[in-house]
């Protein structure tokens, strides 16, 4: 191989793979989408935001990516975006279980937490990534490999900075990347998820604090001088889906500047 194309191929990390990315329409999802294209990748998006969704697309490039409408709490919905990747694409290599919801109008203490709030965003946050793994699993298992990653969030591993059920949820993903990461492992697929900080999307806003820029402003973790994007946690994902982290399964990988590592009241390095 030359020079140039060896470059070539360690530049393009996702060449000839084709994804499923659920909540791919914004935020995380789609600058996951761009990243993976970048890298070779065939994309397909799914998402209930039809307009946005076909605008990423076209953003993108049609060769590169495409749209099915998919509601992740659906279970036909769902078995419909992965036969619809292969039959489009020919096979499914990487599923990104990451649409997911925050119910921010209820902050409320858990006596007056209401429970549809609650199953709603179990069904959106768990059941979703659920439906995801179980379908990407009924056609990973034939061709014996495949990497699959939920999105969870730093709420996986800490208690009392997001509402109830969406913390609840969180830390289902892990059980559920785990569990499924034994299952799926006996036939060379990968289970990992991923669990971002604060990232400003359309999600957060209005939630955490922004700069002019529209940045969240990152006073908890410890790590000075750099803010978190979507795009960093789309470069942590892009690891999971590709074969460096071909012996990595089971794994929560935390994008968190160290947020979680310390409790700042009191550390000594001041
Ligand atoms: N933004 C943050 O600070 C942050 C931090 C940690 C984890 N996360 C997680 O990242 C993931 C992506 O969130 P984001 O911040 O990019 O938010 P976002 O709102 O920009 O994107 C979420 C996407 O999911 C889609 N979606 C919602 N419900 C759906 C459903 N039932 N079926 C299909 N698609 C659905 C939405 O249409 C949207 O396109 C979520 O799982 C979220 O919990 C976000």
């Amino acid at each position: 191989m030359g020079s140039s194309s060896l470059l070539s191929a360690v530049a393009r990390r996702l060449e000839g793979k084709v994804a499923l990315i659920t909540g791919g329409a914004s935020g995380i999802g789609e600058c996951t989408a761009k990243l993976f294209c970048k890298h070779g990748a065939k994309v397909l998006i799914a998402d209930i935001q039809d307009e946005l969704a076909h605008s990423v697309c076209k953003h993108i490039g049609p060769n590169s990516a495409s749209f099915v409408r998919c509601d992740v709490t659906d279970e036909s919905d769902v078995r419909n975006a992965v036969d619809t990747a292969i039959t489009k694409y020919g096979k499914l290599d990487i599923m990104f279980n990451n649409a997911g919801i925050v119910e921010l109008a209820n902050l409320a203490n858990i006596i007056d937490f209401d429970k549809a709030d609650f199953e709603k965003v179990l069904d959106v946050n768990v059941m979703g990534s659920f439906l995801g793994t179980k379908h990407a699993a009924r056609v990973m298992v034939p061709a014996r490999r495949g990497s699959i990653i939920n999105t969870a969030s730093v709420s996986s591993i800490t208690g009392g900075i997001t509402p109830h059920a969406y913390t609840c949820s969180k830390h289902a993903l892990v059980g559920l990347t785990r569990n499924t990461a034994v299952d799926l492992g006996r036939w060379g697929i990968r289970v990992n998820c991923v669990s971002p900080y604060i990232v400003p999307t359309p999600m957060s806003k209005g939630f955490y604090p922004v700069d002019k820029d529209g940045n969240a402003i990152d006073v908890y973790s410890n790590l000075k001088g750099a803010i978190l994007k979507a795009e960093d946690v789309a470069e942590a994902v892009l690891y999971l889906g590709s074969d460096d982290s071909k012996y990595v399964s089971g794994h929560n990988l935390v994008v968190d500047g160290g947020y979680s590592i310390v409790n700042t009241g009191f550390s000594m390095f001041d």
